[in-house]
């Protein structure tokens, strides 16, 4: 095997000789958790400090073995690894295969050496035969939307059985918006879980103590080492959207983001209402004279939605407020139907295949009439409905309430463009559709928008032909409405029914 030669060549910086590490840095170090994420603006310092800790724990731990991953072998060679390697003080260096991306460490056990594997994340299967003492995955997100996938670090978890620990692992990245990392260590409820479960250990109710998750979320200026003026010439020439993801680290905004303008933190309500796209219950008092309309967007096992909106003209100006919602998965028809009715109407703007006939024969449209609902067939143009939506937002003529719509803004701030779009290999740009990306609150306000007829008449509604039927599939009626075969939400109602496999994503 190929001794490392050439050591001399790689550039040491002095700084690292003697590192002392910034707060948000030392609360990593310090932090006894199992796994633990450090998310944040660029370079707040975080290949360092991963560096430092992998190093410390190879030293504490002789005869370990650790996984630094990223998503591809390019970026891992060219950047993490490359840096690791600048940052590992020469004299600890025993030996580099370079075509296995294996690092040997001496240790203070004379003979015994700790391994670092380097290693592309891009899919779990080679780590399923490894036991592992510990791992660090360097940017879980790369700028072209693609991101180490949640099954690479659960098998990583599941691999750390070394018989040397410390069977830790931790993350370090940019924002990605509200993903997998979200989920796992920063989302209030899952933290409020994990309190508890810790609680119940603690108490005594459980014997095992539940494995323990610590996360930070930094801006890039919390690292005053950068250069002068770093911070403050991105801000100056890069959007707003993209500061408040690569500089603040803000799990609002992510690449491939569709209304990266959409703005409902708190600092949008310094602005008055009408300057603002979300408002708070209180503050806006909607007239009996306006016109109000609804989207709904219909599901069986996947939510239903109804958006109810209203129309006002402001100065000369249209402005549409957004002031209920209904969101509901499994929802009975008829309490849908009773929510319509109550807030007093008896129709709403829907998908135009409502009309087509699903399970048992009957149209979506044919079980709300039952009901006493009218579904409107609007009509279901995605891109109108984008640019219309671009429009309201940057025009401030849009403003949603932020305590009753919670599902409708969350679709808004999620809403992504899938990762071949975001490559640009596909033609037509293609939002993501999938359980992390739910559309169904946002679909109902496209319904309702389009059959407000507001996008200049381009698409006047034509209740006559309301819409072109969807394509055939095997086993399915020419004319089924898509929602019974919706396998993004399991959304297969027939299939339930018959006991028979579902069809699938349309
Ligand atoms: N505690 C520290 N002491 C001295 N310099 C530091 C410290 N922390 C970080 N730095 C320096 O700040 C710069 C950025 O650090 P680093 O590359 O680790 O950040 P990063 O968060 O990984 O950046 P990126 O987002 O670009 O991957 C580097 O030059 C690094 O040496
Ligand atoms: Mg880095």
């Amino acid at each position: 095997m190929a001794r490392r030669h050439r050591l001399n060549r790689i550039r040491k910086l002095s700084v690292m000789d003697d590192y002392t590490p910034l707060p948000h840095q030392k609360a990593f170090h310090q932090s006894d958790a199992k796994y633990r994420a450090m998310v944040s603006g660029v370079g707040a310092g975080k290949t360092l400090m991963g560096s430092k800790e992998v190093i410390k724990w190879t030293q504490l731990y002789p005869g370990s073995l650790f996984v630094i991953g990223r998503l591809t072998a390019k970026a891992l060679r060219e950047t993490t690894q490359k840096r690791f390697f600048e940052i590992c003080p020469n004299y600890l260096i025993d030996d580099f295969n370079k075509t296995e991306a294996k690092l040997w460490l001496k240790t203070p056990k004379s003979g015994v050496y700790s391994e670092i594997l380097f290693m592309h994340l891009d899919e779990p299967g080679p780590l399923g035969s490894l036991d592992i003492s510990g791992f660090w995955i360097d940017e879980a997100h790369e700028p072209d939307g693609e991101e180490v996938p949640v099954t690479t670090f659960q098998m990583l978890m599941a691999r750390l059985r070394h018989e040397v620990g410390p069977h830790r692992g931790f993350i370090t990245s940019n924002s990605g918006g509200k993903d997998w990392i979200w989920n796992y260590f920063f989302d209030p409820k899952k933290i409020a879980r994990d309190k508890e479960l810790l609680r119940r250990y603690v108490d005594g109710e459980i014997a095992v103590k539940p494995a323990t998750f610590w996360s930070v979320n930094v801006p890039t200026s919390a690292n005053p080492f950068l250069p002068e003026g770093y911070v403050e010439q991105l801000k100056a020439n890069n959007p707003e959207h993209w500061v408040k993801r690569f500089l603040d680290g803000s799990f609002d905004v992510f690449e491939g983001q569709i209304f990266p303008e959409f703005d409902d933190s708190e600092f949008s309500y310094e602005l008055p209402v009408l300057e603002r796209h979300t408002y708070r219950d209180h503050e806006v008092e909607i007239s009996p004279f306006w016109r109000k309309e609804r989207g709904f967007d219909f599901g069986v096992t996947a939510p239903t939605a109804t958006i109810y909106g209203a129309v006002a003209e402001i100065d000369g100006v249209e402005h549409l407020f957004i002031y209920d919602e209904y969101y509901q998965a499994n929802a009975e028809i008829e309490l849908v139907a009773k929510d319509i009715k109550q807030k007093g109407f008896d129709y709403v703007y829907a998908d135009p295949s409502t009309q087509y006939k699903g399970a048992d024969k009957r149209t979506p449209a044919d079980l709300y009439m039952s009901e006493g609902i009218v579904l409107l067939p609007s009509t279901n143009n995605e891109d109108t409905f984008f640019t219309l939506l671009h429009r309201y937002l940057r025009q401030n003529t849009i403003h949603i309430n932020k305590d009753r719509c919670p599902n409708l803004i969350n679709e808004i701030k999620s809403a992504a463009w899938d990762s071949s779009t975001v490559k640009g290999t596909v033609g037509r740009e293609k939002p993501r559709k999938d359980l992390a990306h739910p559309d169904h609150a946002r679909d109902a306000l496209k319904y309702l928008m389009l059959g407000l007829g507001a996008f200049e008449g381009q698409n006047a509604l034509n209740p006559v032909t309301p819409g072109n039927p969807v394509e055939t599939r095997q086993g399915q009626d020419f004319n089924d409405h898509p929602s019974y075969y919706e396998d993004e939400d399991n959304d297969c109602w027939e299939d339930l029914m018959k006991g028979n496999e579902y069809y699938g994503i349309i």
